[in-house]
């Protein structure tokens, strides 16, 4: 049985405006988008709103439901799927049984769509909305945003409160995904937190690589970031945000659309580079004066970052130029007992670093392909600039051609797909069927050419291949579209070849 969020609407998701009668009046919280896309991984997603206006006669049905058909369009233009609206039209004073804090609608719900209760939560920005999540057994989040403010000392003792929607969303995506181990995972996630906090450093997962962080804000600890990964100074680190007030805190200007496009890809595989605010360390940016800053997409990540208080710098936790991590094994293997702790968040389910975007010229520009397809991104700022790197004009310091590389020498798979001969040979196939007569071992990354899935297997798959002390490894190309870019130039990459596009990674 799915758990749900049940969201109150007005002053939790859009601001709250008095009576709406047109969709023209609807404006959302900017962190609306990424908080429902987020969560509606973990829960379906339904609205529960008390609109008292109709007994009053002040709004009609009609203008309720326009207003609700616009809401559900708006957000299915993100990819939000909103399972249904519930809403009391009733007075206070009418007594109905389906007026919060009574949890008829609830029942409702765990009826129509046989969600389960107690593992559901409400959002609102009432006491009412609390009161409703106890009387259907699930768990209230009280928001700051809209009357939350002016209510909150009417409030349950021991009510989790959260500043805003986003927050809330991490909460109960946290509470959701740790719920089986939560106890456990809980006093890890604290216990790295502290660390961090104290200087340390810490392996936690992302949705696209295990990454090895620091406190971005002390300059020491990033130190030792490099030390650890014997990674030349030059290379400026990625810095990991938890809330978009946090990327406020870290850069000093935030184009139009850099805002837009972080509204819509964030949390996810996507980094954006802008100039940074002073207390970001030189460290941290290679002296270079702008910040490269990205949300990632993973609850243990967003917990880690929200516990410890503070952005973390952390580039992917392998050893310089070697492949990156998808597993804990992966970083065990590359940087043993030299960290301070490893958090364990099982695979990556990306598998591929961050898509890098600069707002730092005059048109946006492509730093890096990655994990969020750049069609995804040009639908949001209009066309990329693609540099064309040299060797005497770098994109990013730290660039260097020959990277992601296994021991074994690689080469990628001529299209005639000649059998090897006389040697111990690995190939790395992208789709069935495999012409795998004559190889030592083959590795597939989807069978159905899926290029998701294909990501997601790339770096386990070298690193197994690696392990077998081949001679020689082939590797086969993906198509040039989506996440197929990304697997090309982390293979020409891995090849010591030269990549369409030419940025590091360490
Ligand atoms: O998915 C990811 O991005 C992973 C996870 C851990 O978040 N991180 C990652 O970090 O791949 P790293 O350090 O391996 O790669 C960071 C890349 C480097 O190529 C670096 O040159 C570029 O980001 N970069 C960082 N700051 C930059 C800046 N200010 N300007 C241009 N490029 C920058
Ligand atoms: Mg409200």
């Amino acid at each position: 049985m799915p758990p749900a969020l049940f969201l109150d609407r007005d002053g939790t998701i859009i601001e709250d405006r008095g009576h709406l009668r047109s969709p023209s009046q609807v404006a959302f919280f900017p962190q609306t988008i990424p908080a429902l896309r987020m969560a509606q991984r973990a829960f379906k997603l339904f609205i529960v709103t008390h609109q008292p206006g109709v007994a009053e006669g002040v709004i009609g049905t009609d203008g309720v439901a326009r207003v609700h058909a616009s809401i559900l369009a708006r957000l299915a233009q993100h990819g939000i799927h909103i399972e249904r609206v519930y809403y009391c039209p009733h007075r206070r004073s009418e007594g109905c049984r389906c007026i919060k804090p009574n949890p008829y609608h609830l029942f409702e719900a765990a009826r129509q769509y046989g969600i389960d209760l107690r593992r559901s939560f409400v959002i609102g920005d009432h006491p009412h909305d609390v009161g409703l999540a106890m009387n259907a057994g699930a768990t209230g989040i009280y928001v700051l945003t809209g009357h939350g403010e002016k209510h909150r000392h009417e409030l349950p003792p021991d009510t989790i409160v959260a500043s805003d929607i986003w927050e809330a969303a991490i909460r109960a995506t946290e509470s959701h995904t740790f719920s089986e181990k939560h106890a456990e995972i809980a006093g890890q996630i604290s216990r790295a937190a502290a660390l961090l906090k104290q200087g340390g450093v810490v392996v936690f997962p992302t949705e696209t690589v295990y990454g090895l962080g620091a406190n971005a804000l002390d300059a020491r600890a990033v130190a030792a970031i490099f030390e650890i990964k014997r990674r030349p100074r030059f290379d400026p680190l990625i810095v990991h945000v938890g809330s978009f007030a946090q990327l406020d805190a870290v850069v000093a200007e935030l184009p139009t659309t850099a805002r837009d496009l972080v509204e819509s890809c964030w949390p996810g595989p996507l980094t954006v580079v802008l100039p940074k605010r002073d207390l970001v360390p030189d460290i941290v940016t290679a002296g270079l004066p702008t910040v490269a800053v990205r949300m990632p997409d993973h609850p243990m990540a967003l917990a880690l970052i929200r516990e410890a208080g503070v952005p973390i710098a952390a580039p992917s936790a392998n050893l310089f130029g070697r492949i990156s991590p998808t597993t804990v094994q992966h970083v065990q293997e590359q940087l043993g007992d030299r960290v301070d702790m490893m958090l364990d968040g099982g695979s990556c389910r990306v598998g591929i670093e961050s898509t890098i975007i600069s707002f730092c010229g005059r048109q946006p520009a492509l730093l890096r392909p990655g994990g969020t397809p750049i069609e995804v991104v040009e639908a949001v700022t209009g066309p990329l600039l693609r540099l064309e790197p040299t060797p005497a004009v770098p994109l990013a310091p730290g660039q260097l051609p020959h990277h992601y590389a296994p021991k074994t020498p690689l080469v990628l798979r001529s299209a005639a797909g000649e059998m090897p001969r006389g040697r111990r040979v690995g190939l790395l196939a992208l789709r069935a069927p495999v012409a795998a007569q004559g190889y030592e071992v083959v590795e597939l990354l989807s069978p159905t050419g899926d290029l998701r899935e294909a990501a997601g297997n790339l770096f386990a798959a070298l690193h197994r291949l690696d392990a077998r002390g081949l001679d020689l490894i082939e590797a086969e190309l993906a198509p040039e579209t989506g996440l197929g870019r990304a697997i090309n130039d982390r293979l020409c990459r891995a090849a010591g070849g030269t990549p369409q596009m030419t940025l590091g990674n360490g």
